[in-house]
């Protein structure tokens, strides 16, 4: 009989000792979010420091709490570049001792693995072993399949994070481990505003019964699946599991029935939200959390039927041309999974994606739908992909438009105060005449 407890014992270690597997230079990967091995990095930063060893990386998407690498005076031992930004690590890119690498999601694993011949280090937060001498990669197995290009795989063991199917690490892989019941961040959802939930029954109304949907982050989203309770037989295929999955699991609206790959599993890389979120996914042979290189894959995405995919975006020019991730020229957070899902469901049959946000920023002082783009931004999504634009004043679809039909389209679902100046610039611009 296999010996996985010994082995257990021999490569677990206190957080002190996990530090020496540590060496100056090296290159760390991290799954994301939830996954995060705050515990590890949390005692690297006091040893790097501590034995002036400089110069580590660490990598990661979308950390979900303050930690202290995130400090400048951590800057020199171990330096942060984030895959996507969150509202933790964005101060710290904007004023320069962190950075920001592009990539689609899809491609994150791929640029580790083929173009960056792979990490020294590769860690994140898993749940306890299990009696096959399986961890469980739980609420983030994104970047999973970066540790077969990683000289060391490095856990950070915590009961506390669910152990979900659909991607493990075998304790014969592992160098060293240490253990941590800090509970794994937790994500109140936004609430949903009145035009969040207008933008919602929109989109909702052009879903069908046996769909297959991505929801993203944020109350949009929410507002979505308020709107779909009715539906039947949705399946799910999609970067994000969120809060609403739960309702919509439970009450048979999601079945998976209907899908062609995965039937009958809810396939997703990621969760991060409400405590009672990670308890439905402890255990549940219905979702499956696999690598973001499957999931995000656009080939993968495209072998379902009616892959309904809903982004949001900073803003969208009179072109169609949008900005999802930066303010001007200032990265805000990142591309995502946004164009692997717009292309994967262009390519599905009965396919549409939606492009969701409200008309206006900043207490209606801003239109978001913009003659071009402010000075800077940076193009998620190109004009060619863009298909349904959704804001609370309605819904237009662009694909097959024309050049002056976009520009008319978009400037009816501007905010009314905006219409007047944006019909002017696109005269001005010779879009329309
Ligand atoms: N000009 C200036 N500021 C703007 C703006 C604009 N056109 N649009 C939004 N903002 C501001 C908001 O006022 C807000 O600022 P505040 O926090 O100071 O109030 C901030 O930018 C964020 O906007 P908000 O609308 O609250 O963002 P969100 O949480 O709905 O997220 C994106 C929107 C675009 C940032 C987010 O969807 C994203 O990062 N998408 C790219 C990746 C992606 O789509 N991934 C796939 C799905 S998981």
């Amino acid at each position: 009989m296999a010996n996985w407890e010994s082995m257990y014992k021999e490569k677990l270690r206190s957080r002190e000792e996990i530090c020496k597997e540590f060496e100056a230079g090296y290159k760390c990967v991290s799954n994301s979010q939830t996954a995060e091995p705050v515990g590890i990095l949390d005692a690297l930063v006091d040893y790097l420091a501590k034995n002036d060893i400089k110069g580590l990386e660490h990598y990661l998407l979308l950390p979900l709490k303050q930690q202290k690498y995130m400090d400048k005076e951590s800057e020199p031992y171990l330096h942060h570049t984030a895959h996507f930004i969150s509202g933790y690590d964005r101060a710290m890119i904007w004023e320069g001792y962190g950075d920001y690498m592009p990539s689609h999601y899809s491609r994150v694993p791929i640029l580790w693995r083929d173009v960056l011949d792979g990490p020294d280090v590769y860690y994140c937060t898993v749940s306890p072993m299990d009696k096959h001498g399986y961890f469980s990669c739980g609420t983030s197995p994104d970047l999973s399949n970066v540790r077969r290009k990683a000289k060391k795989v490095l856990l950070e063991v915590n009961k506390t994070m669910p152990r979900a199917f659909g991607s493990f690490i075998h304790i014969s892989e592992v160098t060293a481990f240490i253990e941590n019941d800090e509970p794994i961040t937790e994500v109140a959802a936004p609430p949903i505003s009145d035009d969040e939930k207008k933008i919602g029954d929109l989109i909702a109304e052009q879903i069908p019964d046996g769909a297959t949907i991505q929801l993203g982050i944020g109350g949009i989203p929410n507002a979505v699946a308020g709107g779909l309770m009715g539906k039947k037989d949705l399946g799910v295929h999609s970067e994000m599991f969120c809060d609403v999955m739960v309702p919509l699991t439970e009450s048979g609206v999601i079945t998976n029935e209907r899908k062609n790959i995965n039937r009958g599993k809810t396939v997703v890389t990621f969760s991060f939200g409400a405590r009672s979120t990670y308890d439905f996914l402890d255990d549940n042979p219905g979702v499956e959390f696999l690598p973001v290189d499957y999931v995000n894959n656009p080939f993968v995405i495209a072998q379902n039927d009616n892959v309904m995919s809903i982004n949001s975006c900073m803003e969208i020019d009179l072109f169609g041309q949008v900005c999802s991730e930066s303010q001007g020229p200032m990265n805000f957070s990142g591309s995502g999974g946004q164009v692997d899902f717009i292309r994967g469901a262009a390519a599905s049959k009965g396919g549409k994606s939606f492009m969701a946000f409200k008309s206006s920023a900043k207490k209606d002082t801003i239109s978001k739908i913009k003659p071009v783009l402010t000075e800077g931004s940076v193009i998620t999504t190109t004009r060619s992909d863009i298909d349904y634009v959704v804001t609370e004043q309605g819904i237009v679809k662009l694909m097959g438009l024309t050049a002056s039909q976009r520009a008319k389209a978009l400037i009816s679902i501007a905010h009314p105060a905006f219409r007047e100046e944006l019909t002017k610039a696109a005269k001005d611009m010779h879009i329309i005449v």
